[in-house]
């Protein structure tokens, strides 16, 4: 079997050769293909940070194991981590964060296990990166939540949950809040849930379940979150087994999956062959399990687990008054420990079934709609528009353009009602939005629309418009708040 292998940027280069030493030393039956990607791509003029070759040998090969990579700052290019997250698709982030022996903790000392799998959404929510100023005070990030990217993350979760008999299953959001958005991934859930039911699912608000995995992690089993809260939560998980520098990752998509460690490229410390390549290593033993290359990864996981529980440490973590080794020696350590199985936690080791690899070519991109479309009606339209006007003033204006279509319903700036009730306490920035809906319920169309468009623009600056739609007679957007 054949991978893509991109070292990475900073300390990559470092730990991705004392892994695949690791691997070499223990005949893991791979061969890799190197792709240029990273920091000097992005220098040479690639603005998305890969090779157009890179790009080509990724899709064919199916499988990138990659090392951190730094995304020039300033020069307004996207970061090539998430840039191919999301070209590929690999739609669920499944981070693993389990006790370590010889890695301590403060849960750790007190004896509370932690065996937590977050799954996060790759692709969608503000990682769009679809960003806008609307005037020079405000700046809009759209957050998309979609039906179909939450069903696969959410899917994948469970069934991943289903495989490794997990106890629970919960879906962290902040549904109470975003309504429509994180309403619409917590609905994804239970309808997902229902097709399994011998597991316990349930949904925490994620400032709860923040708390909630700070001060009793062990009742936590595999967490489904979007991708921004996902982002947060698992780098929270991350410090309750000691930190980044034991985080593994994998990018899961249905032709293309992505392994990583969660760590950046280190800057401080790279080129002193210092850097602790356990994260990088435990993304690689996920890799090597995704491809049915069990008995490799349980021998070169028990080694680890044997060494750290030894008391070998690289200098980022592990007892300070006992000398620790350098990346090399540490790589080293871990070879020599093969055949060795650790006090706690050794895994079980199964026979190789090396996956046949697939023919996956596409040749259109696949689209993706999971419902069928529900009688629709246009019922009005939201009008973000800039002033620095008072909400009378703007009302009076707003109210001579809604002619017999239209009646001006609320006036709300940063989503607060300032029209027609309020609150003189509520302070304004200078953008509004002026919510329009028809004058006597009938539909309205698209035309209407940019009628009223066309009228307003003769006394605001219209920065942005939405429709305001009902679906199957259900509203399809929110109300303002103190609507
Ligand atoms: P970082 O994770 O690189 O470093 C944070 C701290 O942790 C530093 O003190 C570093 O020395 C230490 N550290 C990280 N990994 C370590 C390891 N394996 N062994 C020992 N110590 C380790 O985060 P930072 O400084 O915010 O980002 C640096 C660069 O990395 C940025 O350009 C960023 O864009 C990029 N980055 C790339 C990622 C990826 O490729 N997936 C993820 C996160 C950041």
């Amino acid at each position: 079997m054949k991978i893509a292998v991109a070292k990475g940027d900073g300390i990559g280069p470092e730990i991705m050769e004392a892994v695949l030493r690791i691997f070499k030393a223990n005949k893991v039956p791979l061969e890799y293909e190197l792709v240029d990607m990273g920091k000097w791509v992005f220098d040479k003029g690639f603005s998305n940070g890969m090779t157009p070759e890179a790009q080509q040998t990724i899709e064919q090969l199916g499988i990138l194991f990659k090392g951190p990579m730094e995304t020039p700052k300033g020069k307004g290019v996207k970061s090539v981590n998430v840039t191919a997250r999301k070209t590929w698709n690999t739609y669920a982030n499944k981070r693993v964060f389990q006790t370590l022996h010889g890695v301590d903790t403060v849960f750790s000392k007190a004896g509370i296990p932690i065996d937590i799998t977050v799954v996060r959404e790759n692709i969608e929510d503000t990682y769009g990166g679809i960003e806008h100023m609307l005037t020079h005070d405000v700046a809009l990030s759209r957050r998309f939540i979609t039906r179909p990217g939450s069903m696969q993350v959410i899917k994948y979760a469970f069934e991943m949950a289903r495989k490794v008999e997990a106890r629970r299953i919960t879906c962290g959001h902040k549904a109470n809040i975003m309504k429509i958005t994180d309403g619409l991934f917590l609905e994804c859930f239970y309808e997902v849930a229902k097709e399994y039911p011998e597991l316990k699912s349930d949904d925490v608000i994620v400032d709860d379940l923040c708390m909630k995995l700070v001060t009793r992690p062990d009742t936590f089993d595999v967490v489904v979150l979007t991708n921004l809260q996902g982002d947060i939560v698992s780098d929270l998980c991350a410090g309750l087994v000691g930190g980044l520098g034991f985080a593994p990752s994998a990018n899961i998509g249905d032709h293309i999956c992505i392994f990583e460690a969660v760590h950046g490229t280190a800057p401080d410390i790279m080129g002193k062959n210092i850097a602790n390549p356990t994260a990088l290593l435990l993304s690689g033993l996920a890799m090597l399990r995704h491809l049915g290359l069990m008995e490799n990864a349980a021998t070169i996981e028990n080694a680890l687990l044997f060494t750290l529980e030894s008391g070998v440490h690289t200098g980022d973590f592990g007892d300070k008054s006992t000398k620790s080794l350098n990346t090399t020696d540490f790589a080293d350590a871990i070879i020599g420990n093969f055949g060795q199985l650790p006090k706690h936690g050794a895994k079980p080791s199964w026979p190789n079934k090396p996956a046949t690899p697939t023919d996956f070519k596409l040749l259109v991109n696949p689209m993706l709609i999971s419902k069928e479309m529900e009688e629709e009606q246009i019922v009005g339209a939201d009008f973000f528009i800039e002033s620095a006007e008072q909400p009378e003033i703007i009302a009076k204006k707003c109210q001579r353009h809604g002619g017999v279509k239209f009646k001006l319903i609320n006036i709300s700036n940063r989503g607060t009602q300032v029209w027609p009730t309020g609150s003189v306490y509520t302070n304004l920035v200078n953008q509004y939005n002026a919510r329009f809906e028809s004058l006597d319920g009938e539909p309205l169309n698209q035309q209407d629309i940019i009628g009223l468009y066309v009228s307003l623009s003769g006394n605001f600056k219209v920065c942005s418009l939405e429709l305001l739609n009902m679906w199957g007679g259900k509203r399809a957007y929110s109300l303002a708040q103190g609507q």
